[in-house]
Order: C-alpha cells, then sequence, then structure tokens
C-alpha cells in the first residue's frame, strides 16, 4: 500500500519542467506582475520519506506580468541532504544545520529569496527558483530557523526563531530590515518542543510551548519524525517582551497549534492571539495521517486532510492579573490562516483560511465568516494588497487548488472573495505547504 502521504494529492511530482505563457481564464490584474511562489515536500521518485513533513522540498513558480502568465517551473531545493541522496528522516538541529529539506515556506528578505524549513537553516534560491546554497547570515545564525518568521510593518525587521531538540531549546532572532542578524537570545523552555510558529505584537513576542516533544527514542529508530505527544508536558503560552526579554507564562488547555493567525495588543493592554487550534485528539489524528505516530509505531496510511478537528481560537492573555481566556470563534475545519502582512501584530479585521475545498474569510469585527468553494483541494490563500488600497482586504488572494488530477492558480478578490482570474498550470502541484507573492521591486 501506498503510504498516504505519497498518493492522492500528495503525491510527489517525478521530474523538474517548465513552460511559458500558461493559458488565463478571466483577467489578471496588470499590477500583479511579480511571483508567485510555493513550498512543499517531494521526495524523489522511490523515496519514502516516512512522513509527509520530511520529503525534499520543492519549489513551484509562476511568474505573471502585465496580465499575462509567462510562466511555471518547478524545482528541488538542493540541500545539502538533496545532493548526498540522503533520505529525510530528521532534524538536522545541533549537528549540521545545512542538512535539511527546505521544504516548507518560501519569503523575500532584503532582496533574497529564502526556502524555510524548521529544523535547519534557509536555503536562499534565485528568482528563478536555483539554489543558491544555505544562508547563516554571515556565520551569525547558529541554530535553526523557523518557517514562519514575522515582518514587523512599522520597522521592516524579520522576527524569527530557532528551536532545537538539545539545548537551547529555544532562541529567539531578530534580523535588521537590511537583512543583518542583529539579536539572538535563548528563552528557557522545559523541553524540546515542536514549535512551528509563533506570534508577535508591538511590544511583545508569543511562545507556543505546547505538549509535542521530541523523542530521542523515536529519532534511534529512524523512521518518521521523532516527535510525540506528551501528555506530561503541560501546555503554555508565553508572553516575551521585545524589549527586555523577559517571558511571562500562561497555562491554557492543552492543545496543539500549527499556525497562528494573527496577534495583538488590545486598549487593556492585554495580548489577544487568533490561532488554528487542535485539541489532544485531532492532533493524534492529524499526526498519524501524515505519517508520523501519536505512540512511537508509524501511522497508517490514513485520510491525507490535514484538517480533522483544527479550528480557529482566541486566546486573551491578561499581563497584569496572569489569566489567559479561550474562546473558540468557529467550529468549521481551517488551516493555513495568512492576513494582510501589514497588519502583522496589530489589531486587524480579516483573516483568510482554507477549508478542504474552500477559501474561508474570517471578519473579527463583525465574527461572520465567508465561504468561497473552489471546486478542489484547495492550498493556503496569500494576501496580496492591492498598490491603491483603502481597506484591509483591498486586494487579492492567489491559492493554488488541484481537482481531477490538474491544478491551477485561482485569483481572489480579497474583498468578496469572487474569481478574478484562474491560471492553468502546465501540471499537477501536489499539495504542499507555504507560498509567497514577491511583486517586481
Ligand atoms: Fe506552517
Amino acid at each position: 500500500m501506498v503510504p498516504s502521504y505519497l498518493r492522492g494529492d500528495l503525491a510527489p511530482v517525478a521530474d523538474e519542467i517548465g513552460a511559458r505563457d500558461l493559458p488565463v481564464e478571466g483577467v489578471l490584474p496588470a499590477e500583479l506582475t511579480g511571483r508567485y511562489v510555493r513550498n512543499g515536500p517531494n521526495p524523489r521518485p522511490g523515496e519514502d520519506s516516512g512522513h509527509w513533513f520530511a520529503g525534499h522540498g520543492m519549489l513551484h513558480g509562476v511568474r505573471l506580468r502585465d496580465g499575462r502568465a509567462e510562466w511555471y517551473r518547478n524545482r528541488w531545493t538542493r540541500t545539502t541532504r538533496f545532493t548526498d541522496g540522503a533520505l529525510s528522516l530528521q532534524p538536522g538541529g545541533g549537528r549540521d544545520l545545512a542538512a535539511v529539506t527546505a521544504n516548507t515556506s518560501v519569503i523575500r528578505h532584503s532582496g533574497r529569496t529564502l526556502a524555510l524549513v524548521e529544523n535547519g537553516l534557509p536555503y536562499e534560491v534565485t528568482p528563478e527558483l536555483d539554489t543558491v546554497g544555505a544562508c547563516d547570515f554571515g556565520g551569525r545564525l547558529t541554530t535553526a530557523m523557523t518557517a514562519h518568521p514575522k515582518r514587523d510593518p512599522d520597522t521592516g525587521e524579520l522576527l524569527f526563531f530557532g528551536y532545537g531538540f538539545a539545548p537551547p531549546y529555544l532562541t529567539y532572532h531578530r534580523l535588521s530590515a537590511g537583512g543583518e542578524l542583529v539579536e539572538s537570545r535563548q528563552v528557557e523552555v522545559p523541553g524540546p518542543t515542536m514549535m512551528h510558529d509563533f506570534a508577535i505584537t508591538r511590544n511583545h513576542v508569543v511562545w507556543l510551548d505546547l505538549p509535542v516533544i521530541f523523542d530521542i527514542e523515536m529519532a534511534k529508530a529512524r523512521r518518521g519524525l521523532p516527535y510525540r505527544w506528551d501528555d506530561g508536558y503541560g501546555a503554555r503560552l508565553g508572553v516575551m517582551g521585545r524589549a527586555d526579554g523577559r517571558v511571562r507564562w500562561f497555562d491554557v488547555d492543552p492543545c496543539y497549534v500549527f499556525h497562528v493567525g494573527n496577534a495583538h495588543e488590545d486598549a487593556a493592554g492585554r495580548v489577544v492571539l487568533d490561532a488554528v487550534r487542535y485539541s489532544p485528539e485531532s492532533f493524534r489524528q492529524t499526526w498519524g495521517s501524515m505519517g508520523g505516530s501519536a505512540t512511537g509505531v508509524p501511522g497508517p496510511a490514513g485520510t491525507s486532510s490535514l484538517l480533522i478537528g483544527s479550528t480557529l481560537h482566541r486566546w486573551t492573555l491578561d499581563l497584569d492579573g496572569g489569566l489567559a481566556k479561550e474562546e473558540a470563534l468557529d467550529d468549521r475545519p481551517v488551516e493555513f490562516p495568512t492576513l494582510n502582512e501589514e497588519r502583522t501584530g496589530l489589531p486587524s479585521r480579516y483573516l483568510y483560511t482554507v477549508a478542504d475545498d474552500a477559501v474561508v474569510k474570517y471578519d473579527a469585527r463583525t465574527g461572520a465568516s465567508t465561504v468561497r468553494p473552489t471546486g478542489g483541494t484547495t492550498g493556503e490563500a496569500v494576501f496580496v494588497p492591492a498598490a491603491d488600497a483603502r481597506a484591509e482586504d483591498d486586494g487579492w488572494l492567489m491559492s493554488i487548488v488541484t481537482a481531477a488530477d490538474a491544478s491551477a492558480l485561482l485569483v481572489l478578490d480579497a474583498g468578496t472573495l469572487e474569481p478574478v482570474a484562474t491560471v492553468r498550470l502546465p501540471r499537477r502541484v501536489p499539495a504542499g505547504f507555504h507560498g509567497g507573492w514577491f511583486a517586481d521591486a
């Protein structure tokens, strides 16, 4: 039986191709001139990576210019793990931070395009998606780098962290707008948790110290990813002052969070965090279906859906009283929250998420949600602001949608969720993780 992470919408593609002058239905706005790039795991033919998260990273790019779709191409990122021909089973942290898969997200900062994975160094790629090499910011980065850094919209700084399965378990980093690593600060946590994302506000960083931990015995077995749920670990959110590094911890109901939507400070100075929450049971089911295991035994091939009970949730953290309030914002399973990144860390009205076959937009002001079916498996919807934006949701959403073994880049009006254009891609793009829009300078 082919494992769940190697078949259906997750099935890898076998090669690298390119195509020019892609068919477009609808009208691509001329100002969408740049590149959409999406990252995801793509084991080579014959490889069994043991877990969806462990396949070699492959970038898929679509070049748009002046209303046309000029090209599509896909490229594996040539990490040392890729070029050594090794399977991608283990975290790199602590040994060789360049021996990773770089399969999770892609960003651009101070002119560099970086493919990211949370257990190692970023890999720089060219605008044409060819690998330049591992990036440690001039030797200053000595930990892994999360795939979910946050750009402060006021300062242009890139805030991020690295976690490791040996001490230091958690390190906070700050990259200047010019791309210089100017701060690295160790943060005390009880153990090696799988910390996939974090949040920022104007004055704080929010840590997710949750009970999915690295397991040395699973690592020795060299199968799947060596992380498991641990009831004994507890669950905490931490609020760290960006200026002084002081962390205040808040116990919360045990849960897991892969992805943060946004955080901000409210009028009373409380820190409000919106994120997609998994209950212990929904985490175990999801992790098992992706090829991992809650028990140390590789999970059975199950559904390939990531969306098993993951729902939008809000934590309100009262720094004075030391109390955390929790509330569910919806009961619809969603994932991959995005927003207008000009609002990162600030009060924001809209979050965009995806359900299995739809884009779902949340309005924090009214509490309403809008659902736009896409007709296929729907990837993360990247928000692209309009040049003349007057409202937070003036812009577009870009998502790769796959149905009947064919993929398209769908462009929606972010305000109405009405389709604007569909770019037909020359091949099926496996369901993956995160993308970005890199406008021409
Ligand atoms: Fe992610």
